[in-house]
């Protein structure tokens, strides 16, 4: 069985038109010209916009035309990334949430040289798979099941040798939280297979799958197929397997044997979760019985199984599997007692993949997120999880890492000499642990805030050579004697010290006579008119009130 499907065959599914709901979905046609973005897929309906808004980097291109092969349109363009070792989307997601998330590679020679590249590919901090496009010349896509860590998920791909890193889609469809879930809770699920048992050539997604879930078509050379177009009932507690997906079986061609499929997982040793779907498709006659054990070889034995009639049942391992060495094998044998040969409709095999590594404190991710907005930062290095992994840890600033079931956290932040101008960042208080902020040589303006000063681990502050304003919190000289090294030096309008408050004292006191003063003007000029007034209209007392109000106002 491919693991890799071929996705020139993806052009083939049957036309769905009409409005499906496409709820918390993200389609994104890597290399969309903004201007052709959003469109929807012609075959399914699916919603694609441009990548453009959730990465910094990369330049877009196209498919040579002169390709041989039929691709679906959000193939045919795609983002390549000749700059940076490291590049990353950055998409909002909910926390907690199981998402299905799907990237597909085209390379078709938008380059004209000819060189499949090979690369990684990255989820947040954790490795996620290696892409090699050499001999995949329809491209090749990967699956994984994974519940988000935070409200962000970084996609990255990571330049391993001398080819460029491209991609050509990324679709998230979020899951029902309660299905595909590892036994620890913590591990991700990476797609083995997916099939309907089938003869038919199409395969089948959205909308017929409300998660868009793509079941290929499989038969084995010793299965034949047995369909019905009757209704099936989709609903269990499980999540809805299309009934387009259910109305064919597979059954062994010799009644009497068993239905056998088999696969090697990768890696070898990989922990496998299988999802088996069934449903009676055929009207049984009151002698005919269909009872059968489900047996995975050196795992489990489910036995005495009969689906129910028209009607899905899903048979799933709760606790990881493993296969031996000669790959898993799946058997379903007929009972003694059974008239009919076992049948099974669908089937979904996953290796588990552990994610060991935490994200950087979402906080921290946050906060230096906003900082990097503020000041429209655009130092390469500075996409995706900001301390991990270590050896792609963001450029000018340093992280601790205490052990691994705790969050990195970010301590040091050196963005000296970074044109940065405006007042300096208030989303830098919420990096709560940070202990040496380097801010010199800017052009940063206004006041020193005062949140510095309760930023307790904060040890060093270099605000010099920059062009700020007002006088220096007391509470922050205060910290000096607590041992923190301010840095204030080349700020010519910053006043330093108790120096500047009898300055500030006299500006006020001349604001106050000026205002007295213009006071006074104002008190004489409504009395001379007011005098005035009296003497040209001696009548009507309340006009002359009138006025005086609003001369004043
Ligand atoms: C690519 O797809 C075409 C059909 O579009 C097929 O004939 C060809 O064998 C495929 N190539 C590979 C390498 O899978
Ligand atoms: C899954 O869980 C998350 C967090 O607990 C929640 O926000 C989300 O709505 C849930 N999704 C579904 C489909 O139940
Ligand atoms: C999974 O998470 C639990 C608690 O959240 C933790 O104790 C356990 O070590 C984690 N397992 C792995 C393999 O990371
Ligand atoms: C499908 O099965 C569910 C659960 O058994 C049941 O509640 C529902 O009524 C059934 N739907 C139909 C159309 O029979
Ligand atoms: C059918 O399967 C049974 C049981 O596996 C076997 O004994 C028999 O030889 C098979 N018949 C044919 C024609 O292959
Ligand atoms: C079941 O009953 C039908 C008639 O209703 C008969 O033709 C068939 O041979 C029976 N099959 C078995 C296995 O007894
Ligand atoms: C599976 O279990 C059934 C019933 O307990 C038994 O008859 C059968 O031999 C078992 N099969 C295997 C391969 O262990
Ligand atoms: C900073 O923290 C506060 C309080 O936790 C929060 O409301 C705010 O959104 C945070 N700002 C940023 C940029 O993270
Ligand atoms: C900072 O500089 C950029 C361009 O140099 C300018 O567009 C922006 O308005 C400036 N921001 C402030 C707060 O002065
Ligand atoms: C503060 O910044 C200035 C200018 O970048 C630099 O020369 C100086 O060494 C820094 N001081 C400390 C203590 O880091
Ligand atoms: C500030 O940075 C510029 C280069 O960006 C450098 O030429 C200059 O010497 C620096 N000034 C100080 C005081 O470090
Ligand atoms: C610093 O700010 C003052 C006014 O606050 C302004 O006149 C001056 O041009 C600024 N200098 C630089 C180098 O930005």
């Amino acid at each position: 069985m491919k693991s890799h499907l071929l996705l020139a065959m993806i052009g083939t599914f049957s036309v769905i038109v009409g409005a499906q709901n496409q709820e918390g979905f993200i389609s994104l046609d890597c290399g969309l010209p903004i201007g052709e973005s959003p469109y929807s897929d012609s075959y399914n309906g699916l919603r694609f916009t441009s990548d453009s808004n959730f990465i910094q980097t990369g330049k877009i291109d196209k498919v040579n035309k002169d390709l041989n092969i039929i691709l679906s349109r959000q193939y045919l363009t795609l983002r390549y990334f000749p700059e940076g070792k490291r590049n990353c989307y950055s998409l909002d997601v909910t926390r907690g949430t199981n998402y299905l998330i799907v990237v597909s590679f085209v390379y078709g020679n938008y380059d004209g040289l000819n060189l499949d590249p090979n690369f990684d590919i990255y989820l947040g901090p954790n490795k996620w798979t290696k892409i090699d496009l050499k001999g995949n010349t329809n491209g090749t896509r990967e699956e994984i099941i994974h519940k988000a860590r935070s409200n962000t998920l970084d996609i990255c791909l990571v330049k391993t040798g001398t080819t460029v890193p491209l991609i050509s889609a990324i679709e998230i469809r979020p899951l029902r939280n309660n299905t595909y879930v590892t036994q620890s809770g913590n591990g991700s699920l990476m797609l083995s297979f997916r099939v309907y048992l089938s003869n038919s050539g199409d395969s089948i997604r959205f909308s017929d799958d409300v998660h868009d879930r793509i079941w290929s078509p499989f038969l084995g050379y010793s299965h034949s197929q047995i369909t019905t177009t009757l209704n099936i009932n989709n609903s269990n507690s499980y999540d809805e397997i299309p009934e387009t997906v259910l109305q064919s079986a597979a059954t062994p061609k010799n009644a009497s044997a068993p239905l056998i499929i088999t696969w090697d997982p990768t890696p070898t040793n990989a922990e496998v979760y299988l999802y088996m779907h069934f449903a009676e498709i055929q009207t049984l006659e009151t002698n005919q019985t269909r009872e059968f054990d489900i047996i995975l070889s050196g795992n489990f034995n489910y036995s005495g199984f009969s689906p129910p009639k028209l009607k899905v049942f899903t048979l799933y391992t709760e606790a990881p599997m493993k296969c031996g060495s000669d790959g898993c094998y799946l058997q379903l044998v007929k009972t003694p007692t059974s008239t009919l040969p076992p049948i099974m409709n669908a089937l979904e095999a996953y290796s588990v993949i552990e994610f060991s590594q935490l994200e950087t404190s979402p906080s921290d991710v946050d906060a230096i997120k906003n900082i990097k907005d503020t000041y429209r930062l655009s130092t390469i290095t500075w996409q995706g999880d900001p301390c991990l992994p270590r050896k792609f840890s963001w450029e000018n600033l340093r992280c601790i890492y205490a052990d691994v079931s705790s969050p990195p956290r970010i301590i040091s932040l050196d963005l000296s000499k970074n044109q940065l101008n405006g007042s300096i960042a208030t989303s830098l208080q919420n990096l709560t642990q940070l202990q040496e902020l380097d801010l010199s040589n800017n052009s940063l303006t206004r006041q020193v805030p005062t949140f510095l000063a309760s930023m307790k681990s904060l040890s060093l502050i270099n605000l010099s050579w920059n062009n700020l304003t007002g006088s220096v919190p007391q509470a922050l000289l205060d910290r000096e004697k607590d041992g923190l090294v301010l840095k204030l030096d080349g700020n010519p309008y910053l006043c330093k010290v108790s120096s500047c408050n009898p300055k500030e004292k006299t500006i006020f006191l001349l604001s106050a006579i000026a205002s007295a003063a213009s006071l006074l003007v104002i008190v004489v000029v409504v009395a001379l008119i007011f005098v005035f007034l009296k003497k040209k209209v001696p009548s009507g007392k309340s006009r002359a009130i009138n006025h005086y109000r609003i001369v004043i106002n």
